[in-house]
């Protein structure tokens, strides 16, 4: 560490740094902007071109199917053979799958969802989290659904809800080994997650309070802060990057209903 690095206290210079599903969208963006910093990262995922995208970014590559319970066990013991210690363990693989509501439901998919946003990030921390030391940080990606219901929605929101309520528990739990849990509620950011469908995505930008679709790029500071030092009195936390999105309901979103309401519509 060099001695402006002492006083910066965003630096993560020299923290090894892993990110559960950082092949793509914002974990792949997160992961260069922390290589870029002097971290140094270890990225996972399944896809065949995981390590050249790695390389590409001067970071490692671990395949790992968070899905898979033994694909976690093998994917963490490859990444500590390599890496004694972790410093900061960033939980951010996720899926957004189109299930139907309740009354047609697709269970596979449903169930699915929850295996890798939920599930699959438990797995991901019970074989990280004791590689950990005092003053390391865990990152979790969350999202604002997870407070905002939508029809068709409910298994990612309620996966998301569900890490909620992890990061606020694994925060108390280890609280005391001075390991801090936080969370970042990205908004509308461009992603393949979010490739599929450009109207829905329209609509989420116009719920935000500045009509704002961010790039991947835009979060890595955000995540960098909570992996540095600056952010030591956060745990618990989560940090909303949403662009307003959850907060109530933006100009844009009042002048559609508005705009559908005719004068004689109220009763009274
Ligand atoms: N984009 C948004 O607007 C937005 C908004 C709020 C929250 N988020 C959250 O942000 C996180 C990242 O999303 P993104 O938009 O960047 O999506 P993305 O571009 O689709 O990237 C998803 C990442 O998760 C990994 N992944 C998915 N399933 C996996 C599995 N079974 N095992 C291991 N890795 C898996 C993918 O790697 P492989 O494909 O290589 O396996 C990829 O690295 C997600 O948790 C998402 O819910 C996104």
């Amino acid at each position: 560490m060099s001695d402006s690095d002492a006083v910066d206290p965003f630096s993560v210079n020299g923290l090894n740094t892993v990110i559960v599903g950082g092949t793509a969208g914002i974990g792949l963006a997160v992961a260069a902007r922390l290589v870029s910093c002097g971290a140094t990262v270890t990225v996972t995922g399944r896809r065949a071109e995981g390590e050249s995208l790695a390389a590409s970014i001067g970071a490692r590559f671990v395949r790992m199917d968070i899905a898979d319970r033994g694909s976690v066990a093998e994917g963490f013991a490859s990444i500590l053979s390599d890496t004694p210690h972790i410093d900061c363990l960033i939980l951010n693989a996720g899926v957004d799958m189109f299930h139907g509501e309740i009354d047609d439901l697709d269970l596979d998919t449903f169930e699915r969802v929850f295996d890798i946003n939920t599930l699959g990030l438990v797995r991901s921390l019970a074989h990280g989290v004791n590689a950990m030391s005092a003053g390391g940080s865990i990152i979790v990606t969350s999202s604002p659904a997870g407070s905002i219901a939508a029809p068709g929605m409910a298994a990612y929101s309620a996966s998301k809800a569900a890490l909620d309520m992890l990061v606020r528990s694994w925060a108390l739990e280890l609280g005391p080994k001075q390991i801090r849990v936080n969370s970042v509620l990205p908004g509308i950011v461009e992603s393949e997650m979010d490739a599929a469908s450009t109207a829905e995505l329209e609509v989420i930008r116009r719920m935000t309070a500045n009509g704002v679709y961010r790039r991947a790029e835009e979060m890595g500071p955000v995540f960098q802060f909570l992996a540095s030092p600056a952010s030591a009195p956060l745990t618990g936390s989560m940090v909303g990057a949403h662009d307003g999105i959850s907060i109530g309901y933006s100009h844009e979103a009042m002048g559609l209903i508005a705009s559908g309401v005719d004068e004689g519509d109220t009763d009274g």
